[in-house]
């Protein structure tokens, strides 16, 4: 009889490796265990959240009871019994052998997982695996040793800014809502990830929902609130479900709810989803969207720390941001402040995709260059050759970011030095860039979305916004004036200077860092004046019969 083999199989669950196939991958996996029969027995299949390579999905890891673990790319469901032999070794050869990832590989051995830690490796289904692999200890941990004051002044001392976008230092926007006058409060976890090319908090939903809850609950109890929000986009079903689920199982066990965890603590956690307007990412637009009104920002102040849902005060934090708050918790503010920079503390996910090679989810320090991310971590274009890896910019931040060419990549990627090349590290959407890349094309696509997702409440952006689309256009197709040149940063300055809400004050920046880094291109995009002949030519010409 064979011996039981205590080995583990975790497979990608999330959206990445399931448009892929992952399903049916797992589906087949099942199969050839159960027709493996004895030889099998003791193989665990295990669902996991994104193990971080999206770009070559699905992933497979095995793990071996000593201790290793491999993990697979590329996979097929025709490649389930070659993937049990590899597991098991009771196959001939290794058919796998090319699909199999060097765990040394810079992109998997330069990542540091602070926020990502539990992603791939805990069932984001089951609230048993996930107690296992300790969620909820630092919320009961919390609940039974800590005031709300201490658990802020850890805050406050990791010095974590809000991974929203604008970097707010989150201990003081904790304090903020605390200290407003006695009366009750809102938590809002603000999980609407509008940026083109940002996968990050999608993923951590996906992958690891009760990190975020248990942050959330973690953050209620110390501002005083006793009801919060998630409020997730539309397009993210997967998302969606998970956390609901999730939810379901943490009220289920006394996590959520009155008296969590024995203590005096209540709070009720709700999922609101949002209708798939970006500008319901702006916290005031999303605080309207919540009520049941037109998701349209309001002029800030009051900030919703101070008057938010029902008049109350409200935190409002991003995905990344809250599932940070347990790990600090467990590890201590300075722990957490000991990595990153001076400005910037801690690790960020970035989502990285394009015209890069290995496209996915990566976590590093704060400070980390944009070489290491993009050309190291990422292996640069593929195909692409000298020293930048064929690389021609990198766009950071979304439609409210810059476009970053390569002669910078050494920049340290952190809020400052973001913003002094023109460019902001926004929700954490890395999107790269080669050469063949048009950058008064890549200006006017940022633009159109602009242009699209306006929620026309103020004219500088609502008109503003059309009429710098329509400027892009002279130059893509290459009908421009030298003049268009000055109206287009004229216009720009206005745009950004007199609208109402962080969509059109940050709009123009893609068109202003492609103008800073890559003029010659719209220099390049205008009809030159109609050359002069010289004088002598044209008396000629008069003369002539
Ligand atoms: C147009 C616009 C869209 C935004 N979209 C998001 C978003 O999708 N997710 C997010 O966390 N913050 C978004 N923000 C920033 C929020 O207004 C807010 O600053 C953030 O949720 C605060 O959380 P943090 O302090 O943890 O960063 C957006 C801001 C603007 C102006
Ligand atoms: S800046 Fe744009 S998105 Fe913001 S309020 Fe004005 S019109 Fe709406
Ligand atoms: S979605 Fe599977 S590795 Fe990211």
């Amino acid at each position: 009889m064979t011996a039981p083999t205590p080995l583990q199989l975790r497979c990608c669950a999330a959206s990445g490796c399931r448009s892929a196939g992952a399903d049916a991958l797992q589906a087949a996996l099942h199969t050839a265990r159960d027709q493996l029969g004895g030889a099998a027995e003791g193989v665990t299949i295990k669902p996991v959240g994104c193990l971080r390579l999206c770009g070559r999905g699905p992933l497979v890891a095995i793990d071996r009871p000593a201790g290793a673990s491999e993990l697979y790319a590329d996979l097929s469901a025709e490649q389930a019994p070659a993937l049990l032999a590899a597991a098991t070794g009771l196959g001939q050869g290794d058919a796998l052998a090319k699909q199999r990832l060097d765990p040394a590989h810079p992109f998997f051995a330069l990542q540091q997982a602070v926020v990502l830690e539990g992603c791939g490796v805990v069932n984001p289904e089951s609230i048993d695996d996930a107690l296992a692999h300790g969620s909820y200890a630092q919320l009961k941990r919390v609940l039974a040793a800590f005031s709300p004051e201490q658990v802020r002044e850890q805050v406050k001392r990791s010095g974590l800014r809000g991974r929203g976008g604008a970097g707010y230092p989150t201990g003081l926007k904790w304090d903020t809502v605390a200290l407003q006058p006695p009366g009750p409060r809102t938590v809002v976890c603000n999980a609407d990830e509008g940026d083109p090319g940002a996968f990050m908090d999608r993923s951590v939903l996906e992958s690891d929902p009760h990190r975020l809850i248990e942050g959330m609950a973690i953050a209620a109890f110390a501002v005083g609130a006793d009801q919060g929000y998630v409020y997730v986009r539309a397009e993210y079903p997967l998302a969606i479900e998970r956390l609901r689920l999730a939810l379901k199982q943490a009220r289920a066990k006394g996590l959520l709810g009155a008296g969590i965890a024995g203590s005096s603590f209540n709070l009720r956690l709700e999922v609101r989803v949002g209708a798939g307007a970006y500008v319901c990412g702006e916290e005031t637009a999303l605080l309207a969207s919540i009520q049941g009104q037109r998701g349209t920002p309001r002029p800030r102040p009051p900030f919703p720390a101070q008057v938010g849902l029902g008049g109350a005060p409200t935190l409002i934090n991003n995905v990344e941001t809250l599932a940070s708050i347990p790990v600090i918790l467990r590890e201590g503010g300075d722990w957490y402040a000991a990595i990153g920079t001076e400005g910037s503390k801690g690790t960020k996910v970035f989502a990285l995709s394009g015209a890069v090679a290995h496209t996915g989810l990566v976590e590093v320090p704060m400070g980390t260059t944009l070489r290491t991310v993009v050309l190291t971590i990422g292996g640069g274009v593929p195909g692409g050759e000298g020293p930048d890896g064929g690389v021609k910019a990198v766009q950071t931040g979304g439609p409210s970011g810059g476009c970053i060419p390569a002669a910078l990549l050494d920049t340290p990627v952190d809020y400052e030095s973001l913003r002094e090349l023109g460019s902001m590290m926004g929700s954490g959407g890395l999107v790269v860039m080669g050469e063949s890349t048009s950058m008064p094309e890549v200006a006017r696509h940022f633009m159109r979305f602009s242009v699209n997702e306006s929620c026309g409440k103020c004219v500088p952006c609502r008109a503003g916004t059309v009429q710098l689309a329509q400027l892009l256009d002279r130059f893509v197709e290459r009908r421009a004036e030298l003049a268009d040149l000055e109206r287009l940063e004229e216009l720009c300055r206005m745009v950004g200077a007199t609208s109402l809400c962080g969509l059109g004050q940050a709009a123009p920046n893609p068109v202003l860092s492609t103008l800073r880094y890559f003029r010659q291109e719209y220099q390049a995009a205008c009809r030159q004046p109609a050359q002069c002949e010289p004088l002598e030519a044209c008396l000629l010409q008069e003369v002539s019969p």
